[in-house]
């Protein structure tokens, strides 16, 4: 007698492309390139190493669960100074606690806030498709209902908020927003965030911004839910944020992020945590505090995607549906059947992506919105993105 619920919830996108390409070789001479997974490939500072070997002491003392101070304040600030937050809007300790990534965090926080129950019935989810297989996850397990609200081109690639039943929200219990999105990278704004808030506040859930790829944008920085909140008066009930150090640093193997927003909801997610959630090592929080603190290597970064997109937007610009994302380091390219591409690009080229169609649920007429698509990780040196473009060009025409 096993959960059936993770029966039902099927393989993760990366095990399915597993599955696709098993057995199947690259049949060109070309060196495998990964272009699938999210995984920052621009080397991380030098202060994380440095700040990690300074607290080498630290290694022998169980982290708590909550951080410590310096790491608390530090993120505080960060908030403070990136949105612009009136003084005082974060308590460092009642509202800011550490994630082993966020990953772990999206998926935890769904145990704190869904109940049995909303308004007499089963409690929804609401998440975007496409969307990160976590948020779908985190809501089968906790018992809800997922339910996937199209973020297509005619809708701006966001959640058209206009466009849900009230029923659904009525019985919604939590809210996953991606912004910059991944996979399509476009940014909610600052009134689209505020019309969620109150949405939030009007339907009693909770509405979880995940900001993981909040510093890396093109033109101009992403709004943020707590920004969206200040501006509504500043109280943070039925939001929280989570941001991380995987992207905004190229420090995915820090396992460090972390969530902030309404003290109620921080308060019942360090109790589940005290239980059963993983605590950030010492001196890998030591090292996460002063890269909160830094922002040269993060311009440095950002400034290093930008170049990947002249890159891209040459070489791709009118084909598959090009456009220059304003955030996050992905290309959601329209290739027709992004199945039958993923397939082809590896072997015809050693080029790995994901399909669309496997971060992405069919409707209840059976339409994937995501199958004409592929995701493509801008997460290589420039001159690496640059020779796989070239080569993904070649095979797909
Ligand atoms: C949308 C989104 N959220 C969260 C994460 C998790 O990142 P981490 O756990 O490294 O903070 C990822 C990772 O790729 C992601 O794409």
């Amino acid at each position: 007698m096993l959960n059936e619920r993770l029966d039902a919830l099927g393989d993760n996108p990366f095990y399915r492309l597993a599955t696709l390409l098993a057995g199947r070789q690259p049949l060109a001479n070309e060196t495998p390139l990964l272009m699938s997974a999210g995984e920052p490939q621009h080397p991380p500072p030098a202060l994380l190493a440095e700040t990690v070997a300074r607290n080498a002491h630290l290694w022998g003392r169980y982290p708590g669960n909550e951080g410590d101070p310096a790491f608390r304040r530090a993120v505080a600030a960060w908030l403070q100074r990136r949105y612009k937050l009136p003084e005082g809007m974060i308590d460092p300790d009642r509202q800011i606690l550490p994630l082993s990534g966020t990953k772990e965090g999206l998926y935890m926080l769904a145990q704190v806030a869904v109940p049995a129950e909303k308004n007499g019935r089963r409690p929804t989810v609401l998440l975007p498709n496409p969307y990160y297989h976590v948020y779908s996850a985190a809501a089968a397990m906790s018992g809800a209902e997922p339910v996937f609200l199209p973020a297509t081109r005619q809708s701006g690639f966001l959640p058209d908020l206009d466009a849900i039943p009230e029923e659904l929200l009525a019985r919604c219990a939590v809210f996953y927003l991606c912004s910059p999105a991944n996979p399509q990278g476009v940014l909610a704004g600052l009134d689209y965030l505020k019309r969620l808030i109150e949405l939030a506040r009007q339907h009693d859930f909770l509405l979880v911004a995940d900001e993981c790829y909040a510093e890396i944008y093109d033109a101009a920085a992403p709004s943020g839910a707590l920004e969206a909140a200040a501006e509504l008066g500043g109280a943070t009930d039925h939001v929280v944020v989570m941001h991380s150090l995987s992207k905004r640093s190229s420090a995915p193997g820090i396992r460090c992020g972390f969530v902030a927003g309404c003290p109620e909801v921080i308060r019942l997610f360090t109790r589940l945590r005290s239980y059963g959630g993983p605590s950030v090592p010492m001196p890998l929080l030591a090292a996460a505090t002063a890269l909160w603190e830094e922002e040269t290597h993060v311009t440095e970064n950002r400034n290093l995607y930008r170049q990947k997109f002249d890159i891209a937007e040459r070489l791709l610009g009118g084909r598959y549906g090009f456009y220059r994302p304003p955030g996050g380091f992905f290309l959601w390219l329209d290739v027709g059947d992004g199945e039958e591409a993923t397939s082809r690009l590896w072997t015809e080229a050693g080029i790995k992506v994901v399909p669309g169609g496997y971060i992405a649920r069919p409707d209840a007429d059976g339409r994937n919105v995501g199958k004409p698509y592929i995701r493509v990780a801008l997460v290589h040196d420039a001159e690496t993105v640059e020779a796989g473009l070239d080569r993904m060009v070649r095979v797909l025409g």
